[in-house]
């Protein structure tokens, strides 16, 4: 089947199997190898995309219910040139040790402050909730975010594409 939907502001086409998930549609169809694959029970959040700015599990939709859609990637997260305030977070506050799991919190991290700018710690460990970080303890986490929180002003490009 045909498939086509908004990835990153452009438009993708492709001819896919109808059992094929929208991780691995991103990752060996278009290459986005950023969005990580961490486990098939759908607990890890590695994978963590936005859909239509909403963040899910890439691992929980067929790349055939994204069609039609726009979906979001860390990839995306830099806009020119400049990363965004949650990347920079993670690089000051030493967010992530392996970064497996890193794509996934920033772009969970990203869709909570735009809807709420100035997070509690409760309130991030709430969002982030629903993915795993086997090396930081999340405290790093957390400071990542708040950092972010704090120097969105300072960064023109710190909105959605
Ligand atoms: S890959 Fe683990 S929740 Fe999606
Ligand atoms: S930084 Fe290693 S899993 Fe989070």
């Amino acid at each position: 089947m045909q498939v086509s939907m908004i990835v990153n502001g452009e438009e993708v086409t492709r001819e896919i199997e109808g059992r094929l998930l929208l991780v691995h549609f991103l990752r060996d169809d278009l290459g986005l190898t950023g969005t990580h694959w961490g486990c098939d029970t759908s607990n890890c959040g590695t994978c963590v995309v936005w859909l239509d700015g909403e963040p899910v599990k890439s691992c929980t939709v067929l790349a055939a219910m994204a069609g039609g859609h726009e979906v979001r990637t860390v990839e995306d997260l830099e806009q020119g040139g400049e990363l965004d305030p949650v990347q920079r977070g993670f690089m000051e506050c030493h967010g992530l040790q392996c970064g497996f799991c890193t794509p996934g919190m920033m772009m969970t991290a990203r869709a909570l402050l735009d809807r709420n700018p100035d997070p509690s710690e409760g309130e991030i460990r709430e969002a982030i909730s629903g993915q795993i970080c086997r090396c930081t303890g999340y405290a790093t986490i957390v400071r990542s975010v708040r950092w972010a929180a704090a120097h969105e002003a300072s960064t023109p490009a710190g909105g959605a594409s």
